[in-house]
């Protein structure tokens, strides 16, 4: 028998008041992997990381985390069993300095002299938020506040670290650095779900992806035979169906 995911939701319906977001949605992010959730606008992406972080409960369904049923749980629990978020527009405290802001990350944390040391470490692998930590988050350029909410995410010692739209507006350069990030930050244990509209830089680094169509799972399967997908080549990467 095969172990469990790390994640998995299975027969999520989620609702805004009468408004179903969505429909018997499932999917699942093994240990050590990269999962990208795609899909267009209003298509319920941005809803999945709030119902795995406990911000939406789902009418029906479960998630699961570790094994372990976390439905209903609220989010600090479900931050302190090693699920840590990058959430849309990044979400720093703006008056806040850079330093504050990671140290936000490990607010859960009672490990005082490892946080040192975390932090610590995390500078190396973001040298640009060493040079700026005594700088107001809200001053931080585009890019740099990216990196700053991975690095606080990170600051949870996370299993898993669900980001929203990591690239989103970012200039190229900043985009391949977000990338290279992201599989640096896998290849270090922690499992990683991305939401994201920019298909085809998702799923260069996945292994897996789901495409999300208002609310259901329209397609899933290896990154690398999603990128080889007619109907996403057509839908997403602005390519012809072959
Ligand atoms: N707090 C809310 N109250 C009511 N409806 C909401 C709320 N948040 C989102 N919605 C609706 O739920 C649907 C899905 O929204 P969601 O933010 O999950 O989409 P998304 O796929 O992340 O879109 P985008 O790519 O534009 O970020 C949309 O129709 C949106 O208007
Ligand atoms: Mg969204």
């Amino acid at each position: 028998m095969s172990a469990s995911p790390l994640l998995e939701l299975a027969g999520i319906d989620s609702f805004y008041g009468q408004i179903q977001v969505h429909f018997d949605l499932s999917l699942a992010v093994p240990e050590g992997a990269i999962v990208c959730l795609l899909g267009g606008n209003a298509s319920g992406k941005s809803t999945a990381m709030k119902v795995i972080l406990g911000l939406l409960r789902p009418r029906s369904g479960h998630v699961r985390f570790a094994g372990e049923d976390i439905t209903g749980l609220t989010t600090p629990q479900i931050v302190r069993r090693g699920i840590a978020s990058v959430p849309e527009a990044r979400r720093l405290f703006p008056a806040m300095t850079v330093r504050e802001n990671l140290l936000m990350g490990a607010y859960q944390r009672t490990d005082r002299a490892k946080v040192a040391e975390d932090l610590a470490s995390l500078l190396d692998r973001f040298p640009r938020l060493g040079e700026r930590l005594d700088q107001r988050a809200g001053t931080l350029s585009g890019g740099e506040q990216q990196m700053a909410a991975m690095a606080r995410a990170l600051m949870s010692r996370p299993r898993l670290i669900c980001m929203d739209e990591p690239t989103m507006g970012l200039s190229p350069l900043f985009v391949d650095r977000v990338l290279e990030l992201i599989g640096e930050i896998n290849r270090s244990g922690v499992g990683v779900f991305m939401v994201e509209q920019n298909a085809s830089q998702a799923l260069s680094v996945a292994d897996t992806g789901y495409v999300l169509k208002t609310g259901r799972v329209v397609l899933s399967g290896a990154a690398s035979s999603l990128l080889d997908d007619p109907e996403i080549r057509h839908a997403y990467l602005g390519k012809a169906a072959a």
